[in-house]
């Protein structure tokens, strides 16, 4: 089998509830069954003070300019210890949320200046975007009935739906503002449909590589 070289950066997206995590597992083992050594991570956390910041991110109430620097603070560590010697080695990273989680979230659902966002976005990694980012796009209501309503839910997500909305209206945003890097998925498919549509971009990605190779 070709052993893929040419590392590549892959972010997943979405409001709580769109469904990405469900599909992360499946596009590790895909890339892995076609010869792609991978990273797959996630945002908040990724480290083990990231783990920790997480914890605070998820659970205690802060000023929204105070979640915004935590979460860049995990993501400085983040990037340090695990993506950037992840992709200097060759291999690819795939990061559950990055970012235009920020964005989304701190920018889009609680309303902090986005030009803030751009200064801290431009300190913590001036020269690293994805190569790809999938966006999971889902109406409000079917994230909402896609929670699990046995487990208590978090911080981020026991917020209303106008936060939601405000959420999902900057990814759209973000998505059109970088068409190159977004692929929105429609997460309202069945979960076979959306992993027929993640192996065809996959496939493309794959033979991009072959080629570069
Ligand atoms: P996220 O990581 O985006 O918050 P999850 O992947 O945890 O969302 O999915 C939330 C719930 O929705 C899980 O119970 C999962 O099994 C279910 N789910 C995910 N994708 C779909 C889908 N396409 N159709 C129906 N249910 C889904
Ligand atoms: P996630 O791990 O996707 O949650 P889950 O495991 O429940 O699917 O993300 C945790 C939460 O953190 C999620 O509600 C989004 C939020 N978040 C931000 O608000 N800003 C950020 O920059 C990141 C990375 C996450």
């Amino acid at each position: 089998m070709t052993q893929l070289t040419t590392a590549r950066f892959i972010t997943f997206e979405g409001i709580d509830g769109a469904g990405k995590s469900t599909h992360i597992g499946f596009v590790a083992d895909y890339l892995r069954q076609h010869g792609v050594t991978l990273v797959a991570t996630r945002e908040p956390g990724g480290t083990s003070l990231g783990e920790k910041l997480r914890e605070l991110l998820l659970h205690e109430k802060m000023h929204l300019e105070t979640e915004a620097l935590l979460m860049f603070a995990s993501r400085r560590e983040h990037i340090a210890q695990v993506i950037a010697p992840a992709l200097e080695r060759g291999e690819w990273v795939i990061s559950d949320r990055f970012t235009d989680a920020s964005f989304a979230y701190q920018g889009g659902g609680r309303g902090m200046d986005l030009r803030k966002m751009e200064v801290l976005e431009a300190w913590v990694h001036p020269q690293l975007q994805p190569d790809l980012t999938f966006l999971f796009d889902v109406p409000l209501d079917v994230a909402r009935a896609r929670l699990d309503s046995t487990r208590t839910l978090d911080k981020f997500e026991q917020e209303q739906a106008d936060f939601f909305a405000a959420t999902r209206h900057e990814y759209l945003r973000r998505a059109a503002q970088f068409p190159a890097r977004f692929r929105m998925i429609d997460a309202t498919q069945s979960i076979a449909e959306i992993q027929l549509e993640l192996v065809k971009l996959l496939d493309i990605l794959l033979e991009k590589n072959v080629a570069s190779d």
